[in-house]
């Protein structure tokens, strides 16, 4: 039996819940990670490493929240990543997050493969509200160049291309339930047949082309104004090749663990590549996120310390929709929002500009 939605006090609390009432397949395709799951385990445990610096007798009476990405406004320093398959746990799908996102002023990325189609996802926004697009790039670019363009003309804002996925990673959790249950949610862009005894994931991702590399960028540049993002970046070298590039962005990322396992977490890669950029008075030239097990708002804090303008969010609000729908979605969003609040003001800070690296001691990350 489900808890009252009041008796999800954090964003673990969600997760609780859906392992006990999602059916297994849905369950297994969003919980799922690569191997051993050794990174998917450390993206949280990495946060641990970190301890605050509190400042005292700074005036907090008033806390602002919001931001800045890629040069959109928003309520707060998250956003929904992309995840795909919105309706294994949700039989409305993507467009839940979409209407959540909405009410709390959350920047929303919609995924390639998702379960609505692209139109459904951005007709289902209000107002001036901000979508990005993520994309898996296609063997055929003219393919990938038409989902771009159209996603420029329906008025996203930012265009994420995922590095981190010229194959798709063996999430074995999602192998075993294989996918009975999927049915006609799964939509394949290419037509090809599709071979389910490898699970959701990889039945779904053939079309990527896995032989994208840095030169596909500058063409990239050419199809769209928007601002690019590469999401998946894991060293410094890649990081500083980003900005020789001029893409406008990088999200640190591991893909929530669902790729290379012992691949390292956003957070340790983000203590490495703030120096370097500093180091090189790039700091300015590019946008960095991380995303992966963020769970509560120390762990976006710490991010914000150390040098990350965002942080994204994947699987908290999968396992909301999934359980209570919009309205688990919006108090995940609450929660996180009455939980930075909070911790602002405890650390000495009432505005996000105010968070520097003096805020954190990171002597305990590995990459430090
Ligand atoms: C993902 N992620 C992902 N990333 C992407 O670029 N394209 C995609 O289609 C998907 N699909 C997807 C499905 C599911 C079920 C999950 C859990 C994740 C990765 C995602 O954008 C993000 O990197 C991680 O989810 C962040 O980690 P947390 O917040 O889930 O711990």
């Amino acid at each position: 039996r489900m808890p009252p939605l009041e008796q999800c006090y954090n964003l673990t609390d969600f997760e609780s819940v859906a392992k006990m009432v999602m059916k297994k397949t849905a369950w297994g395709y969003y919980s799922s990670g690569a191997d051993d799951e050794i990174t998917m385990r450390e993206n949280k445990l990495a946060f641990h490493k970190i301890w605050f610096r509190p400042r005292i007798l700074v005036d907090v009476e008033n806390v602002d929240l919001s931001t800045t990405m890629l040069g959109s406004k928003c309520s707060i320093p998250f956003y929904v990543t992309a995840t795909a398959l919105g309706k294994l746990g949700n039989p409305e799908g993507e467009v839940v997050l979409t209407r959540a996102a909405h009410t709390h002023d959350v920047i929303q990325m919609i995924p390639t493969l998702a379960s609505c189609s692209f139109d459904e996802i951005v007709d289902a926004k209000k107002g001036g509200q901000v979508q990005w697009l993520q994309v898996y790039v296609n063997k055929n670019r003219e393919i990938t160049k038409g989902i771009v363009q159209n996603a420029e003309r329906r008025g996203c804002k930012g265009l994420f291309i995922t590095v981190d996925a010229p194959q798709l990673g063996r999430r074995e959790k999602d192998m075993r339930s294989k996918f009975d249950d999927v049915g006609s949610n799964v939509q394949r862009v290419d037509g090809d047949t599709v071979d389910r005894s490898q699970g959701v994931a990889r039945a779904i991702s053939s079309f990527i082309d896995p032989s994208l590399s840095w030169k596909d960028i500058p063409w990239f540049r050419k199809i769209t104004k928007m601002p690019i993002a590469l999401k998946g970046v894991q060293r410094v070298e890649d990081a500083l090749k980003a900005v020789e590039y001029g893409v406008d962005a990088i999200v640190l990322s591991n893909h929530g663990g669902r790729q290379l396992d012992t691949a390292p977490p956003g957070i340790e890669i983000l203590a490495e590549v703030m120096p370097a950029l500093r180091d090189r008075g790039w700091q300015d030239k590019i946008e960095v996120y991380i995303d992966g097990g963020i769970r509560r708002a120390t762990d976006i804090l710490k991010a914000l310390c150390l040098g990350a303008k965002g942080v994204g969010i994947g699987r908290p609000f999968l396992y909301a929709m999934s359980t209570y729908g919009q309205s688990g979605v919006e108090r995940a969003m609450q929660l996180l929002k009455d939980e930075l609040e909070m911790d602002m003001r405890l650390i000495g800070a009432s505005k996000i500009s105010d968070l520097d690296t003096t805020m954190v001691d990171y002597r305990g990350l590995s990459s430090h």
